[in-house]
């Protein structure tokens, strides 16, 4: 069947608006391909019908999913790119890890954007197993996300055939895997280490504490870029600096991907055998802690009877949320609401930066203030999640719903703890939850509780997240 070129040239508008995803003519025939499937798979009786129903639908729906999959290219394998990883493993990693010690900070927040059928996530995760003897002190993050849902469930089993393992070194399956017949099984110890979630990198619901997708050491989006457009690869790598941690976080491309449109916001960094981007620093050199009289000038309800803003306190217990709403007693006038809110927007960006102990600090002093404000365990709850806290995150989210049940943002978060914890019918009751609250929302209405994000992104990730559930 030969597609007329103005159906094709509406094919490629729309999947460059919705996945980023690039097709030049000389890809034409991938692209016919993959739509002459999906068109085949649907409801639809003429591929223009198609495209209409596929222009009307969130790419959460069904319908996308499955040109998604078809659309995009899946190839990967155990630690493709072997200079990259002995990078990582001896000097990224290690230099990292090392900085976290002196800190007394025992975290490590990694990231593999777009990573397919889950090779990548469990080569970091195996790294990190052989760096940190002490692991189970630490806290670690290792986020794998991919708009391939099916191939998320392949990741999700942790069952790979002899060709995930080409190139790779004869001790990682030794160490790392059990064989059944043909099939090699990931460690469990291993596959606990990573998150694996939806992901759309060209949605909106990155970077978002929501989607654990802020204050990362380092983003793998490898081999993804390349099949972006222009336009989709310049507005991932902002959203992808965005995701880095503040002044320290580093990113890691393909070797094709170091010519791609957008990296003119970041700072090279050439390590033997790769090149990583870091993100300078976009916040001022924090205030020397403020002397007793200059803090007199700091909000009253900040600069409590634990100490200054900017001043390691004991940490603040969450006391047991009353009905009643009971405040605690304090003589201190309360924050006018624009106070508030630029206190919190301070606190995140002090996450932002890694100083999450600090940041935690802040948000349970203006909690014990104020009892009653939901976008402070909103926080509370994001920086736990960052810090490894699931339960603790768990406890603040709980408390953020009691004081505002219709939050679609915080029922979200809810669903993503759980699904962590491995408690997924209770994370799909929450998505539903997010699903129910959403359904009637103007899909381009700001969420100020969820960052900003549109409700229509927010309604979509959930979407996404039952599919996967
Ligand atoms: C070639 S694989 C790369 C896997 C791994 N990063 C590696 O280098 O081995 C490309 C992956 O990017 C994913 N991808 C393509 N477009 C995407 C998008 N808009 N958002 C998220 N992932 C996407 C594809 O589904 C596919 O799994």
């Amino acid at each position: 069947m030969t597609f007329p070129d103005e159906v094709r040239r509406q094919a490629r508008e729309l999947i460059a608006a919705r996945l980023g995803l690039d097709f030049p003519e000389r890809r034409s025939a991938d692209l016919d391909r993959a739509l002459l499937r999906a068109a085949s798979d649907s409801a639809s009786r003429t591929l223009h019908e198609h495209l209409s129903r596929l222009a009307a639908l969130p790419e959460s729906d069904a319908e996308w999913r499955r040109l998604a999959a078809y659309l995009t290219v899946g190839e990967t394998y155990f630690f493709r790119d072997a200079p990259l990883f002995e990078a990582l493993e001896r000097r990224v990693l290690p230099s990292i890890i090392e900085a976290r010690r002196s800190e007394r900070v025992r975290r490590l927040r990694l990231w593999s954007a777009g990573c397919a059928t889950g090779e990548e996530p469990y080569s970091l995760a195996i790294l990190v197993d052989r760096l940190l003897p002490d692991l189970a002190d630490w806290s670690v993050t290792i986020l794998a996300t991919d708009v391939d849902v099916a191939a998320l469930d392949i990741a999700r089993q942790g069952r790979y055939r002899e060709w995930s393992f080409r190139g790779t070194p004869e001790w990682v399956r030794d160490r790392y895997f059990r064989q059944h017949g043909s099939v090699l099984e990931v460690d469990r110890r291993i596959r606990r280490l990573v998150s694996l979630a939806p992901l759309n990198l060209s949605g909106e619901s990155y970077p978002s504490p929501l989607t654990n997708t802020t204050a990362m050491d380092v983003v793998l989006c490898r081999n993804v870029l390349m099949y972006f457009t222009p336009d989709a690869q310049r507005a991932t790598l902002e959203r992808l600096r965005g995701a880095l941690l503040d002044g320290g976080g580093y990113l890691a491309l393909s070797a094709p991907e170091t010519s791609v449109e957008g990296l003119q916001g970041f700072e090279r960094v050439d390590v033997p055998g790769a090149v990583l981007y870091r993100q300078p620093s976009r916040l001022p050199a924090p205030a020397p802690p403020p002397s007793p009289r200059a803090d007199a000038g700091a909000p009253a309800w900040l600069a409590d009877a634990g100490g200054s803003a900017w001043e390691p306190t004991a940490t603040v217990s969450l006391e047991p949320l009353v009905a009643t709403g009971e405040q605690p007693a304090t003589a201190a006038a309360p924050p006018l609401p624009g106070e508030r809110e630029g206190v919190l927007a301070e606190t995140r960006a002090l996450a932002d930066m890694g100083r999450l102990d600090e940041a935690r600090r802040r948000c349970e002093r203006a909690i014990a203030h104020d009892r009653l404000i939901p976008d402070a365990y909103l926080l509370l709850a994001a920086i736990c999640q960052e810090n490894g806290d699931v339960g603790g995150a768990l406890d603040a989210v709980r408390r953020a719903l009691y004081l505002a049940p219709d939050s679609a943002a915080a029922h979200f978060l809810q669903g993503c703890l759980l699904a962590r914890q491995g408690q997924r019918l209770r994370a799909r009751r929450s998505m539903e939850t997010v699903v129910r609250l959403l359904a009637a929302v103007p899909p381009d209405e700001r969420l100020p509780d969820a960052g900003d994000m549109a409700a229509g992104h927010l309604l979509e990730s959930a979407r996404t997240h039952l599919e996967l559930a």
